[in-house]
């Protein structure tokens, strides 16, 4: 969700907040702003509707000075995008000003109660109503971080907060409570750093630190302090990453969605480096956190997550029923976090999340917390939260995702978690030697095959100009190719506002069906393995209803081609390794379709990278 920069130092603000800006816009895009402090004492706002760019061509407007400021891009929850209900947001007096990523649930009990006090709102936000509180405090006598303490403590709701008063020009003030997205710290030699993601602290430094929930962070040029929310000093160890800010730059590529496609033939690779030992043909993790006895007494698997990682989640449930032979299921976690669900230590909870901040999916790590299941993050982000409240942490080692639309770190979740597989099941024993050496083999020739898949990107590019015709898709697919599927529909539902449906096709009958006439394409996954035959069946049956078919199929087929109308093909491989594959046609079709339709498939409407919400 929205996006948080501050920086005080000795450069000017406003170049460096803008640039921090724009890596952190695929945050959100509804609107932008900045304040910039300076000694006199004086604030400088400017915010915008719309884009970093549109923002930054309106501050080149502006003379503006200062080695202070804050800044924000807003994914709106409460108030429509217009100037007014762009942050940051200021107080009555104008003196403090404030940025906020989160919901405050009791903000009308706040907005009336300061309202009866005598202050002045200006916007519909929720974000407002802290600021008005922190003023209300400091009027009473209380520092800006003790008014922020205050402020926090009567707020309802999770949330990340970054502050600053004209009166301290120099002093920023950041607070997370809960999971609303993080806070990261960054120590540089030449000033301080706070922002919502990494990748807008590493121009200045790698030295880095990140909050927990209830914990500030008081900057100043030279110094940066942690504390509680009682206001007791926190020793905070700082971390050097190894990140690299070349992740937030699209090089040659005409959008970040197609450079993240295109990075998954050594993304893949990245994923197996340690874990695979291709010389020996076995797989072990030498990251995971249980030892053999714990995995030979699990009894459940459960995977959750949200959105597309929801989708691994099912693939990854497929596959650990098939290859270790236990319950495993996939549950979404927002459903999750609020069922009853029986757990124990003998139960294996597996929270995938590239960001390891969606506010959804670390409520289920909770509840698998309280329920007393082991746990482990599947997760891109080393360091964030979920990756602090599992147990252990698998990086899925994509590198930073700046697409809204997930694709690279979807392929190397399910890497992962066919890894988590083999793993388990050699350890219990299910699988053999030679079934972990033939799963290697496949492995080992994955990344080589999604560059074949690359290469034929002309043919995805001519079906899309078709589908690009269309405003209804029925995606079909089963066993592991279902969540294919779903995963299929759902790129061309974020990026080419296209109604695609993922269907089991075998419950296709049972309603679907209906839908079926030549305005409604069907893309179906029937690549080779235990159930092509049926889903061969599925498309004589929408051929048969007149519906136009797209089947994906691996090379040699000689029946799909005789029955569909057109065929993207995949290299032979396992059905595992093919429903990874699938995905990277699914990407393409979804990222050229919405090139026809003139979309922007970088920053699509209403979608957020994060989302730091329920
Ligand atoms: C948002 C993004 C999706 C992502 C989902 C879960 O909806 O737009 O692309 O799959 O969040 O994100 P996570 O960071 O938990 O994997």
């Amino acid at each position: 969700m929205c996006g948080i920069i501050a920086y005080t130092g000795r450069d000017e603000a406003a170049p460096i907040l803008l640039k921090g800006l724009k890596s952190l816009e695929y945050r959100g895009y509804d609107s932008a702003g900045i304040a910039v402090l300076n000694a006199e004492p004086h604030v400088s706002i400017t915010k915008t509707p719309g884009r970093v760019e549109e923002l930054e061509r309106k501050v080149a407007s502006e003379n503006i000075t200062g080695t202070s400021g804050i800044g924000h891009t807003r994914w709106a929850t409460h108030g429509i995008v217009n100037e007014a209900n762009a942050h940051p947001h200021t107080s009555c007096g104008s003196e403090l000003v404030l940025v906020h990523n989160g919901i405050v649930e009791n903000y009308l009990e706040l907005r009336a109660e300061l309202l009866d006090a005598g202050h002045k709102f200006t916007s519909e936000t929720d974000s407002e109503i802290i600021v008005h509180l922190i003023e209300s405090h400091m009027k009473d006598g209380a520092s800006l971080e003790d008014a922020t303490r205050r402020a926090a403590k009567r707020i309802r709701g999770a949330a990340a907060i970054v502050v600053a008063t004209a009166g301290d020009p120099g002093r920023i003030v950041g607070l997370r409570l809960g999971n609303a997205g993080g806070i990261v710290v960054g120590i540089g030699k030449t000033g301080m750093v706070m922002a919502s993601d990494l990748l807008a602290v590493l121009p200045h430094t790698r030295t880095v630190a990140y909050l927990d929930s209830g914990e500030m962070a008081i900057i100043t040029p030279d110094t940066a302090s942690f504390h509680d929310l009682d206001g007791g000093v926190i020793e905070k160890a700082t971390i050097e990453s190894d990140r690299s800010a070349e992740a937030a730059e699209r090089g040659s590529f005409r959008h970040f969605m197609l450079k993240e496609i295109h990075e998954q033939a050594e993304s893949t690779a990245s994923a197996m480096r340690g874990r695979v030992d291709f010389e020996n043909e076995t797989v072990s993790l030498p990251d995971f956190p249980f030892s053999e006895e714990e995995i030979r007494r699990l009894d459940q698997v459960i995977i959750v997550g949200m959105g597309t990682s929801f989708h691994s989640a099912m693939m990854g449930a497929y596959m650990i029923e098939e290859l270790v032979g236990i319950p495993a299921r996939a549950e979404n976690a927002s459903e999750f976090r609020y069922r009853s669900p029986v757990l124990d230590e003998n139960t294996l909870v597996v929270a995938v999340t590239q960001s390891g901040e969606t506010a959804d999916t670390l409520a289920a790590m909770e509840a698998a917390r309280d329920g007393g299941a082991k746990q482990i993050a599947v997760c891109e982000t080393e360091g964030s939260q979920a990756t602090r409240m599992a147990d252990g942490s698998l990086l899925i080692r994509a590198g930073q995702e700046i697409g809204v639309a997930s694709t690279k770190t979807m392929t190397n979740t399910i890497v992962v978690l066919h890894l988590l597989a083999l793993h388990l099941g050699r350890i219990r024993g299910s699988l053999g030697d030679e079934t972990v050496a033939d799963a290697v083999r496949e492995l080992a020739a994955l990344p080589g095959k999604v560059g074949d898949l690359l290469a034929a990107e002309s043919t995805y590019e001519a079906i899309a100009r078709r589908l690009a015709t269309k405003r209804h898709l029925l995606y079909l697919g089963r066993g592991v190719m279902f969540p294919a599927a779903l995963e299929g529909a759902l790129k061309m539902k974020e990026i080419a506002y296209i109604h695609a449906e993922g269907y089991a096709a075998g419950e296709m009958k049972h309603g679907a069906i209906a839908l079926i006439s030549d305005l409604m394409p069907t893309i179906a996954l029937a690549p080779a393995g235990p159930l092509r035959e049926k889903m061969v069946s599925n498309v004589n049956e929408v051929k048969a209803r007149g519906g136009e078919v797209i089947a994906v199929a691996t090379e040699g087929d000689t029946m799909l081609p005789a029955v569909a109308d057109e065929v993207i093909y995949l290299p032979p491989a396992s059905v595992q390794m093919s429903a990874i594959l699938s995905l990277v046609p699914m990407q393409l079709l979804a990222y050229y379709t919405a090139l026809q339709l003139e979309l922007d498939p970088d920053k699509p409407r209403n979608l957020a990278k994060t989302v730091t919400v329920e």
